[in-house]
């Protein structure tokens, strides 16, 4: 892979050990993945910000590089974390996991992060351009960036994050060569899709069947949500491995079919129409009771509009005793959410809104059988995907509406 000069310079320790290990991981990389050189970026989300992912050796590695004199030389934001920062102890996350997260986030905002904490960059200060080249890690947010804002990243994990902050340079392959960006497979929406959850199931279904491939999506309506987008490209990446999708006439790099496909032809079409959305549904509903313990909205974290729906939802309404409502989101928008009342609103009807954690980030398997939550009731494909698999809690999945039902009167109808 061609260096430059000052690159050179960086993998042979000019700029001290951090860079030069920083340096070594991106080549490495590059090389890999058959990268002709390093592109110099500016933005960086980093994934691996919740002790749940470093543990330990995670912490001690990301401390280990501050203390060499690491410092962050693009715009860094974070990931959530394992911990909501004030309302650890009463939702049940563990002190150690407390302690070892103020660690972690203590040292990358020392070395210059925005320890912003949440999964939805794109709407606390860190809004994408068309065309920038950038290195984000959580996959609900490089979908996002990909095939909404026309921004170009791969999927980075913890430590090719880190190293691009501390150097500026991320290995040029993947999604940031245009020819990589067209789409493979044409799925052709023939039902409504009414709300986000909507979004998700077909995303859900869209993912499981793309892979890594790119789908173009006909049939979408011309004036999605935000939240709508967002759903879709959660789901997407979490079924899938997908990092990019074009949806015709919405989003940037797809204003024609032909566009969106590079001029090719799709490798595979599929439809999805009011059967294939139900069969979705149904994948996604893991829990044969009704009964309900525990409830999430907020994945990928609430906007302020998402927190507002809740809040109007449980206007004159109480949370049933015997549920926890989980309202999970980014402390910027919490702090617009509580100027306009929504947060009093739930927390009066007994839901919590919590900031900077979700159940995947944070440690489900502890907090469950402390709590006493068997079930997980929730509104996000990707959440209701996770579920069962990474912390052992059977799902309800349905939207909003349905779900704020369940949480009023303890029951999935
Ligand atoms: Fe965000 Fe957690 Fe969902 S990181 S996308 S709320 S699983």
């Amino acid at each position: 892979m061609f260096l430059t000069e000052e690159e050179s310079g960086m993998l042979a320790g000019k700029k001290g050990p951090a860079v030069q290990k920083a340096m070594e991981i991106l080549v490495a990389l590059g090389e890999s993945f058959g990268a002709k050189r390093l592109l110099t970026v500016s933005n960086v989300h980093m994934a691996g910000s919740s002790v749940l992912v470093a543990e330990e050796a995670g912490t001690r590695f990301v401390e280990d590089i501050k203390r060499q004199g690491g410092t962050f030389v693009t715009r860094v934001t974070t990931n959530p974390t394992a911990v909501d920062p004030v309302q650890w102890r009463e939702i049940g996350i563990p002190e150690s996991d407390s302690a070892l997260q103020t660690r972690l986030t203590d040292a990358y905002a020392g070395m210059g992060a925005n320890t912003c904490n949440t999964c939805i960059p794109y709407l606390v200060g860190n809004s994408p351009r068309f065309g920038e080249h950038m290195a984000w890690g959580e996959s609900s947010a490089v979908v996002y960036a990909n095939s909404v804002c026309g921004a170009r990243t791969n999927r980075e994990g913890g430590p090719s994050g880190l190293a691009t902050a501390l150097t500026g340079r991320t290995p040029e392959y993947g999604f940031h060569l245009t020819e990589n960006r067209h789409g493979k497979l044409l799925v052709q929406v023939e039902t409504s899709l009414d709300d986000m959850t909507d979004y998700g199931t077909l995303g859900y279904f869209a993912g499981r069947i793309a892979g890594q491939d790119t789908p173009v999506f006909t049939g979408i309506p011309s004036d999605p949500t935000l939240e709508q987008l967002k759903a879709l490209s959660a789901a997407l990446a979490a079924s899938g491995a997908v990092s990019m999708f074009h949806a015709v006439g919405v989003t940037p790099e797809a204003p024609t079919l032909e566009a969106a496909f590079g001029g090719k032809t799709p490798e595979k079409v599929l439809v999805f129409d009011e059967a294939e959305k139900k069969k979705a549904e149904a994948a996604l509903n893991k829990e044969p009771t009704d009964h309900v313990d525990w409830i999430l909205v907020g994945c990928p974290n609430a906007s302020v509009q998402e927190i507002r729906e809740v809040a109007e939802a449980l206007e004159r309404k109480k949370v049933h005793k015997d549920v926890a409502l989980w309202v999970t989101t980014a402390g910027a928008m919490y702090a617009m959410a509580e100027r306009m009342g929504y947060i009093q609103t739930i927390k009066d009807a007994g839901g919590t809104v919590v900031r900077e954690t979700c159940p995947f980030l944070a440690r489900s398997r502890v907090i469950a059988p402390v709590k006493g939550y068997r079930t997980l009731t929730t509104n996000s494909a990707k959440m209701a995907f996770y579920a069962p698999g990474q912390f052992g809690l059977p799902t309800h999945y349905g939207n909003l509406n349905r779900v704020m039902q369940a949480a009023v009167s303890g029951v999935w109808r």
